[in-house]
C-alpha cells in the first residue's frame, strides 16, 4: 500500500486541525475583531443612552471573542500531538516514501517535497511558539518576550496560509493531469 492507514489518519486529522486553526484566526481577524466590535458596541449602546469608554468597549468585545479563541488553544494542543505523531511516522515506510528517492525526481517534485519539509519545520515552530505564548507566565517569561514570540508566531502563520491553497490546488491539478488518483490514494491507501 502507498499510504498506511496510520499515515492517512494522520494526514486528514492534521488537515482538519490546520483548517480549524486557520478558521479561528479568520474569525479573530474579521467577525470577532475587538477593534470592529468595540466600535459597534459603543455606537449601539450610545443609541440606548448608555455611554461607555473605549477601554470598556474593548473589554466587552474581547469577552465576546474569548470562547471562540479557546478553540485555537484546544486545536493547538491537538496539533502538538500531531507533530509528535508525524515524527514517529518518519520511522515507517509511508512516512518516508516522499523523501527516500529525492535524487531521482524531477525539479518540480523536488520543490514540492522540499516545500513539505519547510512546512513541517514551520508547523513544529507554530506548536512550540504557541505553547510558549500560552504558558509564558508559568515559564517565567516577561510579557514583552511573550509578545515578541507572538509576533513571529503570527508572521510564520503566513507560510501556512500560502501552503494550504497551493497544496490543495496542486494535488487537484496533479490528479487531473499526470498523477491520476493521487487524491484517492491518500483516501484509500493506493496500490503499492
Ligand atoms: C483538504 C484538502 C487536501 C487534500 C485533497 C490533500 C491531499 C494530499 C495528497 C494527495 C497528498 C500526497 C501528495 C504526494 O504524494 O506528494 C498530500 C500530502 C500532504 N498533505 Fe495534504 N491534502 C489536503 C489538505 C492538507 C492540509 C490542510 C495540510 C496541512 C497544512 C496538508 C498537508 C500535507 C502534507 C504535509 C503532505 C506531505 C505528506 C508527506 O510527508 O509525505 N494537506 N495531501
Ligand atoms: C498552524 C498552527 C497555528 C496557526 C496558523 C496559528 C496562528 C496564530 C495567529 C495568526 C495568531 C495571532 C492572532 C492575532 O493576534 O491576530 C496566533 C496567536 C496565538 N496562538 Fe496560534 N497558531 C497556530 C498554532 C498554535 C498553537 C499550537 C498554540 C498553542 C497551543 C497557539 C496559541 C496561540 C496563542 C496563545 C496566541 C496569542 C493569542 C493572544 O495574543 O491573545 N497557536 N496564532
Amino acid at each position: 500500500m502507498k499510504w498506511s492507514a496510520n499515515f492517512r489518519a494522520w494526514h486528514w486529522l492534521h488537515a482538519a486541525v490546520i483548517l480549524g486553526l486557520l478558521g479561528t484566526v479568520f474569525l479573530r481577524k474579521t467577525f470577532l475583531s475587538w477593534r470592529t466590535n468595540s466600535e459597534i458596541l459603543i455606537q449601539k449602546l450610545s443609541g440606548f443612552g448608555i455611554d461607555i469608554t473605549a477601554e470598556q468597549a474593548k473589554a466587552l468585545a474581547k469577552a465576546v471573542r474569548a470562547p471562540m479563541w479557546e478553540w485555537h488553544i484546544w486545536l493547538g494542543y491537538v496539533l502538538v500531538a500531531l507533530v509528535v505523531w508525524r515524527v514517529l511516522l518518519f520511522f515507517t515506510q509511508s512516512g518516508r516514501r516522499n523523501y527516500s528517492a529525492l535524487k531521482e525526481e524531477n525539479l518540480h517534485k523536488k520543490a514540492v517535497k522540499a516545500g513539505y519539509l519547510v512546512l513541517y519545520g514551520v508547523i513544529a515552530f507554530m506548536a512550540a511558539s504557541g505553547l510558549i505564548i500560552h504558558f509564558y507566565e508559568l515559564l517565567g517569561l516577561a510579557k514583552e518576550t511573550a509578545h515578541d514570540i507572538k509576533e513571529v508566531h503570527e508572521l510564520a502563520y503566513n507560510v501556512i496560509l500560502i501552503f494550504v491553497p497551493l497544496h490543495i490546488a496542486g494535488v487537484v491539478i496533479a490528479d487531473m493531469t499526470n498523477e491520476k488518483c493521487i487524491v484517492s490514494d491518500m483516501i484509500n491507501g493506493g496500490e503499492r
